[in-house]
């Protein structure tokens, strides 16, 4: 058994089935108090957790579809299959397909700030220009509709003159603000599934 196979945790006399309690627990209460073994132990339970991402993204993936409609006529997860979607059909990459899947993932927890937890979520994973484009695309996508609610459509100008304003006019204009269709034929996210595990499976960069 590998040792990042999570049963190798639970085989060596972790705890299962309590909240809070991780496999193998170390002896400290304090992270200063910590060693260099007990730390092994940690950084071991972190590659299970960073090797079931791929998990964690499609189970918040379909648990989107149970969030409600917000009042458009298409929930979150259809929106964000219907993005996916053109883009694929449009022949991006698969990367900016799997950034289209995910780039309202983030609309639940954050509301206010979801450009930037897809974007980092995905930042690791991809080049900096998708992670940039997940990032501002909320005020780029008010260009649509600020002025009905009274706002500044325009707020995307403070990024004018970046080297990836383009893209982003672009990824919201043809990715986000037309995916609320509800006769849009979508692919499932079975479909999706291999580009999502492909690139979250990748060793991470940071920069
Ligand atoms: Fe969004
Ligand atoms: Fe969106």
């Amino acid at each position: 058994m590998s040792k990042r196979d999570p049963r190798h945790f639970a085989s060596a006399g972790g705890v299962e089935g309590q909240a809070g309690i991780v496999p193998r627990p170390v002896t400290f209460t304090r992270i200063r108090d910590g060693s260099p073994e007990e730390f092994a132990t940690v950084m071991e339970s972190l590659w299970t957790l960073t090797g079931n991402l791929p998990n964690r993204i499609l189970e918040a993936l379909r648990e989107s579809a149970d969030e409600g409609v917000g009042g458009y006529q298409v929930n979150r997860i259809e929106h964000m299959l219907q993005s996916a979607t053109r883009a694929h059909r449009a022949g991006e990459s698969m990367d900016y397909v799997v950034a289209a899947l995910v780039h309202d993932i983030g609309d639940i927890v954050a509301p206010y700030t979801h450009g930037e937890i897809a974007a980092a979520i995905i930042k690791p994973f991809v080049e900096p220009r998708l992670t940039w484009i997940l990032k501002v695309h909320p005020i780029f996508t008010m260009y649509y509709y600020a002025d009905f609610i009274g706002a500044d459509k325009n707020a995307r100008e403070k990024h004018r003159g970046h080297q990836w304003f383009d893209d982003a006019v672009y990824f919201v204009e043809n990715y986000d603000e037309n995916c609320f269709d509800p006769d849009y034929d979508s692919l499932p996210l079975d479909y999706f599934e291999p580009m999502v595990r492909e690139v979250f499976s990748r060793p991470p960069r940071f920069d």
